[in-house]
């Protein structure tokens, strides 16, 4: 089921989300419907309160980005309960946009490697490395349940240049081709 994403200004999106006790039937019901809306609107990430759930839940596709030229894989996965242990290595500015912040794009500077511990959808513990574009989008899509936005980074410049898009946003005067709530 195809469930609308929460725009800019849902306070959801400002709070730091809740850990997931038990991965139970709600729960991979909740992953197999963030998967569909977020192909849907032809995302590569997605994190629970873009869909209006403060859960420690995000789930990313990088395989979508990959081609023969790289030399990156792919990741396809969801996250539970994650925590990035480390980030580290050279930062580098990469161009960043979000579902929830439709028709914006702004640089954000971040390391290029993490250390991530998380859960599978059994429940394992697992603890990985990643760099590149999976580093970046496992970056992002961890903020937001951390309760951070990409436009939280952006220079004070680039800031006051998207504000009047941004208040149209939170107003829900934006179309994204996709189904959103807007709390304005
Ligand atoms: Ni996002």
């Amino acid at each position: 089921m195809i469930l609308p994403i929460y725009a800019l200004g849902f306070p959801v999106l400002n709070k730091k989300a809740k850990d997931i006790e038990s991965i139970d039937e709600t729960i991979t019901t909740l992953i197999t419907n963030m998967w569909e809306t977020m192909y849907n609107a032809q995302g590569i990430g997605l994190a629970a309160p873009q869909i209006g759930k403060s859960l420690r839940l995000f789930i990313i596709d990088t395989e979508q980005m990959m081609d023969d030229d790289n030399d990156l894989v792919g990741v396809k996965k969801a996250f539970i309960n994650a925590t990035i242990v480390k980030e580290y290595d050279k930062p580098f500015d990469y161009e960043e946009g979000c579902l929830s912040i439709p028709d914006i794009r702004g640089n954000v500077t971040r390391n290029s490697r993490i250390t991530i511990s998380y859960q599978d959808l059994d429940g394992k513990q697992i603890t990985e490395d990643y760099d590149g574009i999976n580093a970046r989008v496992i970056q992002h899509e961890y903020d937001h349940i951390e309760g951070k936005l990409f436009v939280d980074y952006l220079k004070p410049l680039k800031k006051r240049r998207i504000a009047r898009k941004l208040d149209k946003i939170k107003k829900g005067e934006v179309s994204a081709g996709y189904r959103m709530k807007f709390y304005g």
